[in-house]
């Protein structure tokens, strides 16, 4: 794309060889020749608009949570949202409708709702990353998932026009959201709908969501699952079983507490996770002939 100058579009900064590592919670990564950080809801609509126009393809950047980016140089230009966060409640009766703005930590949306005893949220307690993410991505456990919670979404299309999509019009499936599924379309916002409790009962959910998940690597540096659960198996268990646990290169090493989770060590890099997921894939494939497809996102990465 022609070099976007910093004051370019409007409520957004425009950066360029940034440094994405601190942007990951795996801290690996290269330099985004190109990085626009919006600041507001507006400015990501232009920013969004402006990469639309220029049809050479964009990466959505939440809080990089679930997300591999290459070593090197990422050519594409990265759109941040982490800066356009917010989030106010409208209460209509027995429900509370909860607009957030994409940049929002799901755990900042969880405190409020811990705060004033709204529930149906809880499931999400030890999910990292934005609101945004956790929509394309429909991040869950087994007590739940975004699909279970979200009332309306508003994008930016293709065609730069802003639309609002309601419940019944988005498809949901296992980690995936229809209206991110391609395309170049960006959220802008997303409703939930929570139901008025009482804050003990929300904490209470929270702590067993929490200790249900305490097995999971929390200390070290991860993206969360690697892998999704083939259907009617799981992922850590294939993983687990054929001999998985442990195994390393360079700065990365396969969890002892979850086969599932890759943790990054000191000077970690992207192709040495890269070259220890296929290793687990390849003991996988041929202890139990499964293919595990990647759960998390690449960016600037060929997943073969
Ligand atoms: N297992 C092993 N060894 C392991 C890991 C798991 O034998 O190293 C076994 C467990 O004992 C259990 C089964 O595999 O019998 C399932 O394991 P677990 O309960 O840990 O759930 P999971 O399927 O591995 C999924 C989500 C997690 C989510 C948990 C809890 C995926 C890919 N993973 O894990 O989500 O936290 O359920 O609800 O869907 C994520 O999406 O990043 C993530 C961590």
């Amino acid at each position: 794309m022609a070099r976007l100058s910093a004051h370019s579009i409007p409520d957004c900064e425009v950066r360029h060889n940034v440094p994405l590592a601190p942007y990951t919670t795996w801290g690996v990564g290269g330099c985004a020749k190109t990085l626009l950080a919006p600041r507001t809801a507006d400015g990501l609509a232009c920013a969004a608009r402006r990469l639309q126009d220029e049809g050479a393809g964009f990466y959505v950047l939440g809080g990089g949570s679930n997300v591999l980016i290459a070593d090197g140089a990422i050519e594409t230009p990265v759109l941040l949202t982490t800066g356009v966060s917010g989030a106010d409640a409208a209460d209509c009766g027995d429900c509370v409708l909860v607009h957030c703005l994409p940049g929002t930590s799901v755990k900042g949306v969880l405190s409020m709702a811990v705060k004033n005893g709204w529930g149906g949220l809880e499931f999400a307690a030890g999910i990292p990353g934005t609101v945004g993410g956790a929509l394309a991505g429909n991040s869950g456990t087994s007590a739940g998932s975004m699909s279970s919670v979200v009332e309306a979404v508003r994008t930016v299309e293709e065609n730069g026009a802003v639309r609002e999509w309601k419940e019944g019009s988005i498809g949901w499936g296992y980690r995936s959201c229809s209206l991110f599924n391609e395309g170049r379309r960006v959220a802008l916002g997303v409703t939930f709908r929570l139901v008025q409790s009482d804050r003990a009962s929300v904490v209470q959910a929270v702590k067993s969501a929490m200790k249900g998940r305490g097995y999971q690597p929390s200390a070290s540096r991860t993206a969360g699952c690697v892998f999704k659960n083939p259907e009617g198996d799981s992922a850590g268990r294939l993983l687990d079983e054929s001999g998985c646990k442990g195994l390393s290169v360079g700065g990365a090493r396969v969890s002892y507490a979850h086969a599932n989770f890759i943790e990054s060590m000191a000077d970690c890099t992207a192709s040495d996770i890269m070259e220890l997921a296929a290793m687990c894939r390849a003991r996988v494939r041929d202890a139990f002939g499964v293919f595990l497809a990647f759960e998390i996102k690449t960016l600037g990465l060929a997943d073969s």
